[in-house]
């Protein structure tokens, strides 16, 4: 009895499971043929952002512009993702956003297209040595200097900056070129630090893919090697910087000052909390519209709005349209809630609502 009672849970989970992947896949076709513009995104691990943010921020720009799109997921595949673009060009796409997973199978993706006379706008993340029309994104180098800056001005608070704080640096993906940028940002500020004595360099690496569980083995074995001495950590970003906060948490150890990037629930919980001491917010839906506008007057022709620079892939100059991020501390922590950008109810749940009041 009790085993065929079991049966019929695992029977009726399996039935709820098939549901939510029909759903979901429901969901990522449902504007999917003949669809003029298609959004290639990278993952779910490195970020929640490209599905909490991206997706929804993008379908309302293009529903506003009067596009029809489509939005898929290579969840952390270069095979899929290139799969991906070959269905969207079957499919009549006129334009392709794309997040690539590195330059190389970005830049293989922007040639076939270009081949099959479908242009590529780079969505956030520049591909090297591409093929794209247009690059949409934000001053990722300020991106970086808001946490280095960010990482002083808290040693500052806490008294610990006269100390020679040992400064440890998480960066993102080798193979993602903002990670590149974001390091140029931090490394500007930093630098000068270490090579005056301020500051002393401490372990500084690299995490593939931004997989947010190596980043925890890296931070562990970080500590591991300094024997707990590390004062301060440049984290790339809110998942990077969770699992320095996890790693600290596992040791008992006090909170130190983390930077993160990309204004997240958890990331914001942290800044709360007292765990991390910075997190730069780039405002999505200014990235999105942008993007949209630009997708327009490839389709439609006329003017390209919003362009403000331009940026080189190592082989040409990419008319770029670049917005301005925002520095977030626990002075302004309020600041993407107002915006709509995440949920004070995701925010302020559970233990994190004494932070709230
Ligand atoms: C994006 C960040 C994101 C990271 C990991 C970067 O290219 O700019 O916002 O946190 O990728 O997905």
């Amino acid at each position: 009895m009790l085993l065929r009672k079991r049966w019929a849970l695992v029977a009726a989970l399996a039935v709820a499971a098939l549901a939510l992947v029909a759903a979901a896949t429901a969901k990522t076709t449902k504007h999917a043929a003949n669809a003029e513009v298609a959004v290639l995104l990278p993952d779910t691990q490195s970020s929640v952002r490209w599905e909490t943010a991206d997706r929804p921020f993008l379908a309302a720009a293009f529903k506003k512009a009067g596009l029809s799109y489509s939005i898929v997921n290579a969840q952390g595949s270069a095979q899929t993702q290139q799969t991906q673009a070959e269905q969207a060009i079957t499919n009549g796409a006129k334009v392709i956003l794309l997040v690539n997973l590195d330059s190389g199978s970005g830049a293989a993706i922007e040639r076939n297209a270009v081949a099959h006379g479908v242009k590529v706008i780079d969505y956030d993340r520049l591909t090297l040595h591409g093929k794209a029309s247009y690059y949409v994104s934000f001053d990722n180098v300020k991106v970086g200097q808001f946490q280095g800056q960010g990482i002083v001005n808290c040693l500052k608070a806490s008294g610990v900056y006269s100390q020679h704080p040992v400064v440890a640096e998480l960066n993102g993906a080798p193979t993602d070129n903002n990670a590149t940028l974001f390091k140029q940002g931090y490394d500007s500020v930093l630098k000068p630090l270490y090579k005056n004595g301020t500051f002393k360099k401490g372990p500084d690496q690299w995490v593939p893919n931004w997989d947010n569980q190596k980043a925890l083995t890296i931070f562990e074995q970080m500590l591991q090697s300094t024997g707990n001495n590390i004062q301060a950590v440049d984290a790339a970003n809110d998942g990077l910087a969770n699992a320095v906060i996890s790693a600290l948490k596992a040791r008992n150890l006090k909170p130190i000052p983390v930077s993160g990037q990309d204004a997240t629930s958890q990331g914001i919980q942290n800044i709360i909390s007292g765990w991390q001491c910075e997190d730069t917010y780039k405002p999505v839906p200014l990235e999105a519209a942008a993007a949209a506008k630009l997708a327009i007057s490839l389709i439609k022709g006329g003017k390209p709005a919003g362009i403000n620079g331009k940026v080189s892939d190592g082989s040409r100059m990419v008319p770029s349209a670049l917005e301005t991020p925002i520095m977030i501390t626990k002075k302004n922590w309020q600041k993407p809630i107002k915006d709509g950008y995440i949920k004070r109810s995701d925010v302020c749940s559970g233990d994190y609502a004494q932070y709230c009041k």
